[in-house]
């Protein structure tokens, strides 16, 4: 279809997003297929056999610990359930979180079960690789079916916009298409199993301070460009049988009834044929009509709003019988289209030595090296004598972050010690056996880290000294500042000074700062690594695997780099340990957080303002060495860009190559290629580009306009570097959303 310009001069194509998003090597969005007409038959069949109270169950998830009568062991019990209609085929829903795992920590839930702990998202996302997160993703889903659930709760794709946020390690990053992109995949995976994935929590849940009573208010043009594209592509790739709505308000509404995000944007103008369930307890009201299909986790003891004040309501004519049974419409849909009622899950015994090497496998490419001065690393086979210092580096790793997702790890937790909310659970498998296993030549020993000058002592005696740096971040918590906590930049600057060979590993939520850089050789990011995290590590450390990490998340280098140099809502919040079910603290107040960072978060914000983060996004080291070369760029509706990466140095190792392209002053990643390579080996690779990641949203004209014209493409290792640059030249495009 053409269109013309008020001028009349330009023609404007109007894209009919049949197939959008090629966007890196292997990571194709598509539109949610068409071919789904099966799934509106069999939802259509269903529905009209059912009674109105079969309805009522089917919108309403509850706590399986509370149902009475109590519920017989064949329905799994985790986060949630909906009960099913079985003389109609329709199965119950049994929930569990999350994306790292199935957890089993919530409240205690089912003690003594335990889980793959999957490495954080966090890591997920700094392995670029969409193949990667698909299968480790694909693993979990495997485990929720063999533990009796059909859904799982994963696909947290909120855009990691504030690095204290508590939950970014449950989020893939800060940038909407690396994020929407490997989300899509981890869904994918998780459903590969007939299990159904949520994606979550929609929309702008950027913080944990205040999370159910602030509402995050931005321009909708600047929403569009960032997290909501980062749901959008999401969807498109994952085709998600829910969407998770979040507790927050949006610019004045909350998520669970913000008829503008559900309806018009995820249902009209996305086409999303699936259906929409709250976060626990995010429903005020009975708004189905505004586009809430399912309240989730209610109590017999307070029937929800979509027990009793949905049926008034109806009574009462607020809410119309077609509105209820095109929700009805939209679940069965998803229980058909994911395959749930024809693949119940059953209990079955789980290879979790298999599940483990997964684990360690996506850990080993997400853990991203930093620093690497002097080559301290790897660690040479001359080093005799290694001192290993805190983090409980003796028994374990920290096994993930805390909250509804955390997982009770295989093999127990090597440790559980307590936190501001829920408990630190550390895996079994500790980086200091594992690098004694590397390396029996070496004399490996450890201090606890409790006293930096008895540690500094001993670090003054080791050929190398290995120290941890962890910072554990939960859910209903965010961060107070990026500091290590409990003295640690202390304990390393102490150890620093007596053994310049020092090796910091970080494990940590999110983005930390570094007064002590320059006085240490080498840094490791090593996330929540998970099951196998220590294993991982030591092959890192040992240079039995070539780190290929790459940061999904600015490191700044101090807060006031930050667009909110300060958490809005945290002086009210503090530190208060009393807090309700989901966190708020006890009398915190309604407020706003305003984002003047816009559509340019992370990275794009530090593009546009100068500032010079620690650590660039996109950035990771590497024990090999690699160059790029020969760059073509085509244009046209799909741009397309080449070039060849090289591998120049004399080890194996994978290599991300970013492309960013220069849209209204500012940078922004427009694909990226992740390749393996030998040594000498050269690749010529290709990236298409999705138009919309450089377009901007008309929020009148309701499309994306990309305006023609010459754009600076950047071909590079991270956003701040780079090695090829090209001018590429497009025309006008008008693409729906
Ligand atoms: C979290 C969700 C989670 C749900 C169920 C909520 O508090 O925000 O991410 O899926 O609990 O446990």
């Amino acid at each position: 279809m053409k269109l013309e310009t008020k001028g009349g001069a330009r023609r404007m194509r109007l894209v009919a997003a049949a197939c959008l998003a090629a966007i890196s090597v292997g990571a194709m969005a598509m539109r949610p297929a068409v071919a789904q007409d099966a799934s509106d038959a069999w939802a259509a069949s269903v529905l009209g056999q059912m009674t109105q109270d079969e309805k009522f169950d089917l919108v309403r998830g509850s706590n399986p610990f509370a149902a009475r009568p109590k519920l017989g062991a064949e329905v799994a019990k985790g986060a949630g359930y909906v009960k099913g209609v079985p003389r109609l085929g329709v199965p119950f829903l049994t929930e569990s979180d999350a994306s790292v795992g199935v957890a089993n920590m919530t409240g205690g839930l089912r003690p003594g079960d335990v889980a793959t702990a999957l490495p954080s998202t966090a890591l997920l996302a700094s392995t670029w690789d969409a193949r990667l997160v698909e299968r480790g993703s694909a693993m979990i889903g495997a485990e929720a079916r063999d533990k009796g659930f059909n859904v799982l709760l994963a696909g947290g794709v909120n855009l990691a916009r504030e690095p204290r946020n508590g939950r970014n390690f449950e989020y893939f990053g800060e940038d909407p298409l690396l994020a929407g992109t490997l989300a899509g995949h981890a869904i994918r995976g998780v459903q590969s199993n007939h299990v159904m994935s949520t994606i979550k929590h929609f929309a702008l849940n950027t913080q944990e301070t205040g999370r159910t009573i602030l509402t995050a208010d931005m321009e909708q043009g600047a929403l569009r460009e960032s997290d909501l594209l980062a749901f959008e592509i999401g969807i498109e790739i994952g085709q998600p049988g829910s969407v998770m709505c979040a507790y927050n308000k949006i610019n004045g509404v909350f998520g669970c009834e913000n008829a503008f995000l559900l309806n018009d944007v995820l249902r009209r103008d996305w086409g999303y044929k699936g259906f929409v369930m709250s976060d626990w307890g995010a429903v005020h009201g009975p708004s189905i009509a505004q586009g809430l299909d399912q309240e989730s986790g209610t109590t017999p003891a307070d029937a929800g709003y979509f027990g009793a004040q949905l049926r008034a309501a109806l009574a009462a004519g607020t809410v119309k019988q077609a509105d209820l049974d095109q929700s009805v419409r939209r679940i069965l849909r998803s229980i058909h289209a994911v395959g749930l009622a024809d693949h119940p899950p059953a209990q079955k015994p789980i290879d979790y030595e298999a599940n483990a090497r997964v684990a360690q496998e996506v850990a080993e490419a997400g853990i991203v090296l930093l620093k690497n001065e002097r080559q301290l690393l790897p660690i040479a086979a001359s080093v005799r004598t290694i001192l290993v210092v805190g983090g409980h580096a003796d028994v374990g790793v920290l096994a993930g972050g805390g909250g509804s997702s955390q997982v009770n790890p295989v093999g127990g937790a090597a440790l559980k010690l307590p936190a501001a909310f829920g408990k630190k659970l550390y895996s079994n498998s500790s980086p200091m056996v594992a690098l004694r296993k590397a390396m029996p030549q070496a004399r490996i020993s450890f201090d606890d880290g409790s006293d930096p000058r008895r540690a500094a002592e001993a670090a003054g005696k080791a050929d190398l000294v290995v120290v941890f740096g962890e910072q554990f971040t939960t859910e209903t918590m965010d961060v107070k500042n990026l500091s290590l906590p409990d003295n640690q930049d202390a304990l390393i600057a102490a150890v620093a000074s007596a053994n310049p060979a020092t090796v910091v590993v970080l494990v940590t939520g999110g983005p930390v700062l570094m007064p002590w850089l320059d006085q240490v050789g080498a840094v490791l990011e090593a996330w929540y690594p998970g099951q196998r995290g220590g294993d991982a590590i030591a092959r890192i450390l040992t240079g039995q695997v070539n780190p290929s990490g790459r940061l999904a998340m600015t490191f700044p280098a101090s807060e006031s780099q930050l667009p909110n140099p300060t958490i809005p809502g945290y002086e009210m919040a503090g530190e208060t340990v009393q807090r309700d079910l989901y966190g708020l603290p006890k009398d915190m107040k309604p407020f706003s957080v305003t984002y003047p960072e816009g559509a340019n978060a992370g990275y794009r914000w530090f593009d546009h303002t100068g500032a010079k983060p620690l650590f660039p996004f996109g950035h990771g080291l590497s024990y090999t060495r690699f160059v790029y070369r020969n760059l073509r760029v085509a244009g046209g509706m799909r741009p397309r860009l080449s070039f060849a990466i090289a591998n120049t140095g004399h080890r194996a190792g994978a290599d991300v190559a970013q492309v960013y392209a220069r849209v209204n002053g500012v940078k922004r990643l427009v694909g990226w290629s992740r390749v393996d390579l030998k040594p000498g080996e050269s690749r010529l690779v290709s990236v298409e580009v999705d138009p919309r990641i450089m377009a901007r949203f008309d929020v009148a004209a309701n499309n994306w306009h990309l305006a023609a014209g010459t754009y600076d493409i950047e071909i590079g290792a991270n956003v701040n570097q780079p090695s090829l640059k090209a001018k590429l030249r497009l025309d006008e495009q008008r693409i729906k959303p």
